[in-house]
């Protein structure tokens, strides 16, 4: 039976991940360490509870005992690390958090894990591997031609970015240092199920359903790769599976959006499904996101010719799939966006 432990499966993607584990393979045993911060929430695992192969722990990645005691009870075979602070305006507002979790709880992770699976004539058993889920955003951002491949050079604006390129690097430290077995996925825009409000596609969801305005910033023009979340678990997988170790692996699924087409496609749905007087009238332009990337576009030809990857969720299946989600789910967005979601929201968007 193989063990993994998963950081962060309680947010957005790393509850997506563990459910996917959990319906591909019987015979596997996920430990799964997070924090519940505000982006993470049990109530994504609702539907296996007691179900003994995914052993839920609360707890910081910063947390060495807490790390190495987990190593040493459950000795797990690969480290799939999602724990992180995740979102870009957030960083611009308090950036020190950015870097703790993000690079010190990364370097936390590689220290016990290569304490865990060093051997005396330093190496490392075959089966070891340490996953690091990295984003597209580390290659900071493109003109209006080319696409991001492994060889873009990293070259990160935001504060969120640059943490997750710095994580990115020390990561590769402890491969050509320690010779530690490790890869690094770096996807596009993820959607789906059970991401956070504060992101764009599931905050006009939550707006357009209230008839609240949809704040778009700048002139809508700036562009995203989006994928499906359920096919960067796949990837994830097959990368844990069958990744050559050191190597960085793209994901995304050649899906560019500009964000007002998000923005409108949205209403559309909205609309149609809904409610017939939500219209583009709630479409409300604020000011510009500091710093804000042009354009993200996955080249994921690497993934696609070594580990045979390909995305199933094509952009018009998925986002009715993530908008019937919210829909059905109203009692989980409502639970999200009670409380502290609400002096988020003020602070971001009241006087933009
Ligand atoms: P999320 O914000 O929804 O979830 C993050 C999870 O990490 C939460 O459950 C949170 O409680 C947990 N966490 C935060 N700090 C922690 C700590 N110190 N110790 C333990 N747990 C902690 O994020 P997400 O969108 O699911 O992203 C997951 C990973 O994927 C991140 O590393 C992110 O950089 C990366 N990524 C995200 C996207 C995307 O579109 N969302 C795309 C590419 C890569
Ligand atoms: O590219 C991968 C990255 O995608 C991940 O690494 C990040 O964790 C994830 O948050 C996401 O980052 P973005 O900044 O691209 O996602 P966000 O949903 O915040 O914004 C998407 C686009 O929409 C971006 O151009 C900003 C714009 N936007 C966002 C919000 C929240 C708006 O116009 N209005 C909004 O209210």
């Amino acid at each position: 039976m193989k063990t993994i432990l998963v950081t962060g499966g309680a947010g957005f993607i790393g509850s997506n991940y563990i459910l996917y584990m959990l319906k591909k393979y019987a015979d596997i045993r996920l430990i799964n360490l997070d924090k519940l911060t505000y982006a993470g929430n049990l109530e994504n695992l609702r539907s296996i509870e007691g179900d003994e192969r995914h052993i839920f722990v609360q707890g910081d990645i910063l947390d060495k005992t807490l790390v190495s005691g987990l190593f040493k009870t459950y000795q797990p075979t690969a480290v799939v690390n999602f724990a992180a602070e995740s979102h870009v305006d957030r960083s611009i507002e308090n950036p020190g958090i950015f870097a703790e979790t993000n690079i010190m709880g990364t370097i936390n992770l590689l220290s016990c894990a290569r304490a865990a699976w060093e051997t005396a004539d330093g190496s490392y058993p075959a089966e070891v591997k340490f996953l690091q889920v990295s984003t597209d955003e580390v290659y900071g951002s493109l003109g209006e031609t080319g696409f991001f491949t492994e060889e873009t050079p990293l070259c990160p604006h935001s504060p969120y970015s640059a943490s997750k390129t710095s994580a990115d690097l020390f990561v590769m430290a402890w491969h050509d240092t320690y010779g530690l077995p490790v890869n690094i996925t770096r996807c596009s825009n993820n959607y789906g199920p059970y991401q956070f409000p504060e992101k764009l596609i599931p905050l006009m969801i939550h707006n357009a359903t209230n008839k609240k305005n949809l704040p778009v910033y700048g002139n809508g023009l700036n562009v995203r790769d989006w994928l499906y979340v359920e096919d960067h678990c796949k990837a994830i997988d097959m990368v844990l599976e069958n990744g050559r170790n050191g190597e960085v692996y793209n994901v995304g699924g050649h899906n560019e959006r500009t964000n007002i087409a998000i923005v409108k496609k949205v209403i559309a749905l909205v609309q149609q499904k809904v409610d017939p007087t939500v219209t583009e009238s709630l479409i409300t332009y604020v000011t510009d996101r500091k710093g804000h990337d042009l354009r993200y576009g996955i080249d994921p030809e690497k993934i696609r010719r070594e580990l045979g990857w390909q995305p199933d969720t094509p952009f018009e299946e998925g986002i009715e799939l993530t908008i019937d989600w919210y829909l059905n789910n109203g009692d989980w967005l409502h639970n999200v966006t009670s409380g502290g979601y609400m002096a988020y929201y003020d602070k971001m968007y009241k006087n933009r």
